[in-house]
């Protein structure tokens, strides 16, 4: 599979990365180790020791995280993947170093570049929301580890449509089948927008908002960012008004490739809800529901769907086996996957100017 590689993937929350821990992840395809200097400071190496190619994550670090120790013959070797100490010989063979991967930490999240250009960090999407200082806001960083490719979550979370039907009475139902849907693209993001003017207030937004059924505008705005990152602002408001009179969620939605048929997703979601009095315990009651109506969606919903998908495409011949019916609904889907080919192929296959 043809993995963009010039581009920054979200390795890990940073909370999962504490120090004094070795945490391999496969991004991918490629096996890599994070841990944390002994500043503190997110480092990614290529979890492969030079000599014997044992997994690196197996060693252990020494004096705080200055240097990672392979566990088998202890060369070690420091947050730039050199080695710094042999210890069976006064000698370090200049061919004993490590890949050493740019790591940046932002917005919570540890973002690693997998390829070989220089890296730059202005491309790392927008996630300020999810940042530690909004921590009061931010319910669980999670990670799932699906068993699926990460284009067809994509196509799952650009094609909103699919909320009247996989997720009937909790983010969606019937009387919001024909949602007004519109893509726009600015520079290399895309954005992929659904509204439902004057429906009922899907389960899960109810909630949220009046618990009363009343009819609202309902809308989901989901940003995405090449490879496979994404951002949903989604809400309800009274019919008619300013969004800014309802309530919505900020949700993170940042698929990793691990390998053709696997994905790491990284989800967390923002309540932006302060047009509702509440006490204490009814929003504390309300966080709690609104966690488990959304793992329920996705767990029980979305990926036993997406893994038959998967499972039907490959007993087909593959994945790109058979040409799928396009629906108006998968504009959305069928652009992020032109934006993705034409992306990768400028960043992973830039060619020498030819001499005139
Ligand atoms: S395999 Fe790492 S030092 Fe031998
Ligand atoms: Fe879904």
């Amino acid at each position: 599979m043809n993995f963009m590689r010039n581009t920054w993937y979200a390795a890990v929350w940073a909370q999962d990365l504490p120090a004094d821990r070795l945490v391999p992840v496969t991004i991918i395809g490629e096996a890599v180790v994070l841990f944390r200097d002994a500043a503190g400071k997110a480092t990614a190496l290529l979890d492969r020791c030079p000599h014997r190619l044992v997994p690196l994550h197996l060693g252990r670090l020494c004096d705080g995280g200055a240097r990672l120790q392979c566990g088998y013959h202890g060369l070690e070797f420091d947050g730039a993947g050199r080695c710094v100490r042999n210890p069976h010989s006064d000698r370090v063979p200049t061919a004993a170093k490590v890949r050493a991967f740019p790591v940046v930490e932002r917005h919570s999240l540890i973002w690693v570049w997998m390829g070989d250009a220089a890296p730059c960090e202005a491309q790392i999407p927008d996630y300020s929301a999810f940042d530690e200082c909004n921590n009061a806001r931010v319910g669980r960083r999670e990670t799932i580890e699906l068993d699926v490719n990460y284009q067809l979550m994509t196509d799952n979370l650009l094609d909103l449509s699919h909320v009247s039907f996989l997720h009937d009475g909790i983010l969606g139902h019937a009387d919001m089948v024909r949602g007004n849907i519109e893509v726009q693209q600015e520079d290399n993001t895309l954005y992929v927008r659904r509204a439902t003017p004057n429906v009922a207030p899907p389960g899960m937004f109810d909630l949220m908002f009046r618990r009363d059924g009343q009819p609202v505008d309902v809308w989901a705005d989901m940003r995405w960012n090449a490879p496979a990152s994404m951002l949903n602002y989604a809400g309800v408001c009274p019919p008619g008004g300013e969004r800014s009179a309802g309530v919505h969620i900020l949700g993170a939605h940042i698929l990793t490739p691990v390998s053709e048929f696997r994905t790491r997703y990284h989800v967390a979601a923002v309540r932006y809800d302060d047009t509702v009095t509440r006490s204490e315990e009814e929003a504390s009651e309300v966080m709690q529901k609104l966690g488990d109506l959304r793992r329920h969606a996705f767990k029980d919903q979305d990926e036993p769907m997406v893994m038959a998908q998967q499972d039907a495409m490959i007993r087909a011949g593959g994945l790109d086996a058979v040409e799928p019916l396009l629906l108006n609904i998968d504009v959305g889907p069928a652009r992020a996957r032109r934006l993705l080919e034409t992306l990768r192929q400028q960043a992973d296959e830039v060619r020498e100017p030819v001499e005139a």
